[in-house]
C-alpha cells in the first residue's frame, strides 16, 4: 500500500515504468550516496563509529534476501579479498534458522533496501541474539531493522518503486565499497594509494554508468536474442558470479524467462548438459587476471552450440570476437568497481527483455516489493 502510495506522488519524468526511469537514476544515486560517506576537504572515506575495533575484528556475517543477498555476496569477495576479513555468508531464510557457531563480538551485516524484509529482521534478532554486532546498510533509515541496529550506513538511493530492485542494488554496493575502503585501511591491508585509486574510480562511475544507459540499442539487440528463448544461463567468474546471479534474477524476475546463474568454472560440473542453441549463454567478462580462464570456459560452451554474448570492455572485445554472437564493450575502468559497471547493462537488458516479451515490468506477477511475511 505505501509504494502504491508512493507512485502516486512520485511520477515516471516521461519514462515508461518506473524501472526504467530507476535505472537512469543509477548515476545520481551512486553519486549522492558516495558523497555521504566522503568528507568534502580531506577527500577520505569517513564512516560512523563502529561498536568493534576494525583492527582486531575477527569475522564477519553478511545477510540479505533477494538482490540484496547478491549485492552482500558482492560485499564478500571485496571484505575477504580487499580487507582479509573471513565473512560467512547465506541468504537470510536460511540463516535465520543455521544456528552456526559465533564468537561474541563479531559483525552482522545485514543489507536491505526496505529495513522491513522478515526474513532479513529475524536474522538479524538471531545474529544480536548471538552477540554481534549489526550493522545495516538501509535504504529506509527508519525502518525496523534501522531501530534495531547498532549502526545504519544509509544510502541515497530515494524511494523505489519498481518491485524489481535497480538503483537500490548501485547504491548497496557503493555503501559496502566505502566499508571494504575503510575496514582495509584500519586493518592495514591497503596502502593510502590503492585507496585513493579506488576513490578516484568510485567517484568517476557516475559518468561510467552514464556512458553504459546510453548502450540501449546495442542492449535491445541482445534481448531480442533472448527474448525468443525458454532459457539462459549467466556465467561470471569471481566477483562477476554475483554479478551474473543478479542479472539472472532480474531476468526472471521481470520477462519471466527461466535463467540461472552459474561461476564459470562449474560449468563442466553439470550446467553444460544444457547447452545447445537454443540456450544463450551470457558472459561477464571484464579483462583481468581471470579472463582467460572464464574465456575457456566460453569457448568449451561455444564449442557444444552454445550462443555466445559477452559484456566486456575494450580488452576483452578484441580476445572475445571469433566466440562471441554479440559483445557489448562496456568502459573499461578500475577492477574494484566492476561489480557495480556490470550491474547496470545487465539490469537493463532484463529490462529490455521484459519489454519485448510484454510483461507488467514494475508490478511482476507473483512478486511484492517488501515480503514483511515469512
Ligand atoms: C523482494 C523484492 C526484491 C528485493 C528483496 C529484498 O523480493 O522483490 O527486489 O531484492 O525483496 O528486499 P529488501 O527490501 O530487503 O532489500
Amino acid at each position: 500500500q505505501t509504494t502504491a502510495l508512493m507512485a502516486g506522488a512520485i511520477g515516471k519524468d516521461g519514462y515508461r515504468h518506473y524501472m526504467e526511469k530507476e535505472l537512469h537514476e543509477h548515476p545520481v544515486v551512486i553519486g549522492q550516496t558516495l558523497r555521504r560517506f566522503v568528507n568534502p576537504v580531506t577527500h577520505k572515506i569517513e564512516l560512523p563509529d563502529m561498536p568493534f575495533d576494525m583492527k582486531s575484528l575477527k569475522r564477519g556475517i553478511i545477510t540479505a534476501c533477494g538482490s540484496a543477498f547478491y549485492a552482500g555476496v558482492i560485499g564478500r569477495y571485496w571484505l575477504e579479498e580487499i580487507a582479509r576479513l573471513p565473512i560467512d555468508l547465506d541468504v537470510a531464510s536460511e540463516m535465520r534458522y543455521r544456528n552456526p557457531p559465533f564468537d561474541e563480538g563479531g559483525m552482522g551485516l545485514l543489507v536491505s533496501q526496505s529495513g522491513e524484509t522478515a526474513d532479513t529482521l529475524a536474522a538479524l534478532r538471531s545474529l544480536r541474539n548471538a552477540g554481534q554486532n549489526i550493522i545495516s546498510v538501509l535504504n529506509n533509515e527508519h525502518s525496523s531493522m534501522a531501530r534495531e541496529s547498532d549502526v545504519v550506513l544509509g544510502m541515497d538511493a530515494g524511494v523505489e518503486i519498481a518491485v524489481a530492485s535497480t538503483k537500490a542494488f548501485t547504491a548497496q554496493l557503493t555503501v559496502l565499497a566505502c566499508l571494504t575502503l575503510v575496514m582495509g585501511q584500519e586493518r592495514g591491508t591497503i596502502t593510502s594509494e590503492y585507496i585513493d585509486e579506488c576513490l578516484t574510480a568510485l567517484i568517476d562511475l557516475p559518468s561510467r554508468v552514464a556512458e553504459i544507459l546510453q548502450m540501449q540499442e546495442q542492449i535491445q539487440k541482445m534481448a531480442h536474442i533472448i527474448s525468443q528463448v525458454q532459457s539462459v544461463i549467466y556465467l561470471g567468474r569471481g566477483i562477476m558470479f554475483p554479478v551474473a546471479m543478479e542479472g539472472a534474477l532480474k531476468l526472471k524476475e521481470i520477462s519471466y524467462i527461466h535463467a540461472d546463474a552459474y561461476a564459470a568454472g562449474e560449468m563442466k560440473h553439470g550446467p553444460i548438459a544444457l547447452i545447445d542453441n537454443t540456450v544463450p549463454v551470457i558472459s561477464l567478462l571484464p579483462s583481468g587476471p581471470l579472463f582467460e580462464k572464464t574465456l575457456s570456459n566460453l569457448q568449451e560452451a561455444k564449442a557444444r552450440g552454445g550462443r555466445i554474448l559477452v559484456f566486456t570492455d575494450v580488452k576483452g572485445a578484441e580476445r572475445v570476437k571469433g566466440i562471441a554472437e554479440q559483445i557489448v564493450v562496456l568502459p573499461t575502468v578500475h577492477s574494484f568497481v566492476t561489480p557495480p559497471l556490470y550491474t547496470v547493462p545487465v539490469q537493463m537488458l532484463a529490462y529490455e527483455a521484459a519489454l519485448l516479451k510484454g510483461t507488467d515490468v514494475d508490478q511482476p506477477r507473483n512478486l511484492a516489493k517488501s515480503v514483511t511475511v515469512e
